[in-house]
């Protein structure tokens, strides 16, 4: 039973434009998949990984969940960062927030929503981190795209410490991790500059990233 058709209308004739435009396409595709790229970013419909990065099928390995979160004993996020690095190999990890992001702004509120709460708890814990940031902001539109911010600077730190990225630069691997952030209003990435290459690294990079001029 088709419950959508035109979605599967859609499908048929975005297929038929890709091989318009490479008749080897999906046979190139078939044969595997070697991304250079992670991308972590929010669940949000209006951040798509490969649109916003221009990039087709097959280029970027994507992960997504609320607000971007990198826990230690996420499985899943843990599971597809290990896939990604040692059995893909991929070069860059990006996590990319969003500025207005839906879970930054439900976590920065202390009223209760449900289940979520559990998930939110991290971006709580990045407020209070940062308090003495955030408290120097006024404005309430400001202070949520700055917590957007450091939750993007503190993911990026997750992942660096991740067992899975520690051992690829043990080994001498060559593999870097990025914080970019994203404004759904313009369409425009920005690099917050805390692009880290090997475990020597985070530490500098992240204070600084911390502590820029807002
Ligand atoms: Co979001």
């Amino acid at each position: 039973m088709r419950l959508l058709p035109h979605l599967i209308e859609n499908n048929r004739a975005w297929a038929e434009s890709v091989l318009q435009e490479d008749p080897e396409f999906f046979a190139k595709l078939a044969k595997g998949q070697k991304p250079e790229i992670l991308w972590i970013g929010c669940a949000d419909s209006r951040v798509p990984a490969n649109q916003i990065i221009g990039l087709k099928p097959g280029d970027v390995f994507v992960h997504r969940n609320i607000a971007n979160v990198v826990v230690h004993s996420d499985f899943n996020c843990q599971s597809v960062i290990e896939f990604a690095v040692s059995v893909i190999r991929v070069k860059h990890i990006i996590v990319c927030g969003h500025y207005s992001c839906g879970g930054v702004k439900a976590a920065s509120q202390d009223h209760h929503v449900g289940l979520i709460d559990g998930w939110l708890r991290h971006i709580r814990d990045v407020r209070q981190k940062h308090d003495a940031i955030l408290r120097k902001i006024s404005d309430e539109d400001q202070l949520i795209d700055r917590l957007c911010e450091l939750n993007v600077v503190e993911q990026a730190k997750n992942v660096c410490y991740s067992t899975v990225v520690q051992e690829a630069w043990e080994h001498g691997r060559e593999l870097s991790v990025h914080g970019w952030i994203y404004a759904i209003k313009d369409g425009l990435l920005r690099d917050l500059n805390v692009t880290i290459s090997g475990a020597t690294e985070i530490a500098d990079a992240y204070r600084v990233a911390v502590n820029r001029p807002g």
